[in-house]
């Protein structure tokens, strides 16, 4: 996608450099920094930074890790593995990615397991933006039919919930996916935005990359979208997920669950656009069984910005004492969701249903 006219994928390999490349996500949407991840320790740090993410980002992210482990040890197979499979507990993509790098490199040794984890990283890179660009077509003959549903044929009003974006894959995104190729069949789209606290990244990232393609989109905070779902100014809820069950209950950004309920409340389609690798056909129990990742008290209790100099500044919100609790993520049930967008067609969040998907 675009950044100031300019095509950029979120990862890259380069073949002069010999090196993978993505943007740093923790530096936007203020500076706009390409980061070289040269070896394991580089790629563990940019997951567990977050200067990538999202699930599939996560996922081919792991994959280079693992082509970046080996080339500098190819004997260090199970040890690289194992730290990237640690970095992040919430997206099965990651999972999935390694088992991908496993089932391509098996039985391979040397410069060979070198060359074919490079090349698997790769495939599974330029896989992901295909997938994404069919998840954005199935969405987008969905968004349109809504839109020309719509009495006053005004801009449709979509609300999503942190980013999942082409930021968060490694292009066109999932929701945003949708978002992106309905506008370019002509529907006019408005997007509310939520901030998505703690790490912000609604207000860091999506607005950003919505505004980058032209996208007209509003931020908001987080606990707006029941209010404006009551007022009709919500046409429909599109989220990404991190992992999703067999049954169809989406985990996604901690809060997505609060916007599914006031979505079903007012009669609103909430739906999740979620790539087949997102969907973990061993669980059936999103609640029980989806580990949801903690993280550090501090960005519930600090937030970071730039001052009036443009300065990138930190600043702490709660006294200093406060005990915070940061979950990353919750699980919308099944029963909340309208339809489950892959890139293989729209499914309904049943077990019935997405179990078609591996018939
Ligand atoms: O903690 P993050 O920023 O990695 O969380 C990302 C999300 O919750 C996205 O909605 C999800 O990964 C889907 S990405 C297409």
């Amino acid at each position: 996608m675009k950044v100031n006219g300019k095509d950029y994928q979120s990862i890259w390999f380069e073949k002069e450099a010999q090196s993978v490349k993505c943007i740093d996500q923790t530096c936007l949407p203020h500076e706009f920094s390409i980061l070289t991840l040269n070896n394991l320790a580089d790629a563990c740090n940019a997951i567990t930074a977050m200067q990538v993410r999202g699930a599939p980002l996560i996922g081919v992210t792991a994959a280079y890790g693992m082509y970046l482990a080996l080339r500098e040890d190819p004997d260090s197979y199970g040890l690289a593995r194992s730290m990237l499979l640690k970095t992040r507990p919430t997206a099965v993509n990651l999972q999935w990615a390694l088992e991908a790098v496993d089932k391509h490199c098996a039985g391979l040794s040397g410069k060979t397991l070198v060359n074919q984890a490079l090349q698997t990283a790769q495939q599974l890179a330029s896989d992901d933006v295909q997938i994404c660009a069919s998840i954005g077509q199935f969405g987008a003959s969905m968004l349109e039919k809504i839109w020309q549903s719509k009495s006053d044929k005004g801009p449709l009003n979509v609300l999503t919930h942190c980013n999942a974006g082409w930021l968060a894959t490694v292009d066109w995104g999932t929701a945003l996916s949708v978002i992106y190729k309905a506008s370019a069949l002509g529907v006019p789209i408005h997007v509310w935005v939520d901030e998505t606290r703690p790490r912000n990244q609604g207000a860091a990232l999506t607005c950003w990359e919505l505004s980058q393609q032209g996208i007209a989109n509003t931020l908001i905070v987080d606990n707006a979208g029941g209010h404006l779902m009551q007022h009709g100014q919500v046409d429909v809820c599109i989220v990404g997920s991190d992992r999703t069950t067999a049954t169809g209950d989406v985990c996604n950004k901690v809060g997505t669950y609060l916007k599914a309920l006031a979505a079903l409340d007012n009669q609103v389609p909430f739906y999740a656009a979620v790539p087949i690798s997102t969907i973990d056909f061993s669980m059936s129990d999103g609640v029980k069984e989806i580990p949801i990742e903690l993280r550090s008290a501090r960005e519930v209790t600090h937030m970071t910005g730039i001052d009036e100099h443009g300065k990138r500044t930190s600043v702490q919100l709660s006294h200093a004492e406060v005990v915070a609790h940061n979950i990353g993520f919750d699980v919308t049930p099944a029963r909340l969701v309208t339809g489950i967008i892959t890139e293989k067609g729209i499914y309904q969040a049943t077990e019935k249903s997405l179990k078609r998907l591996i018939a």
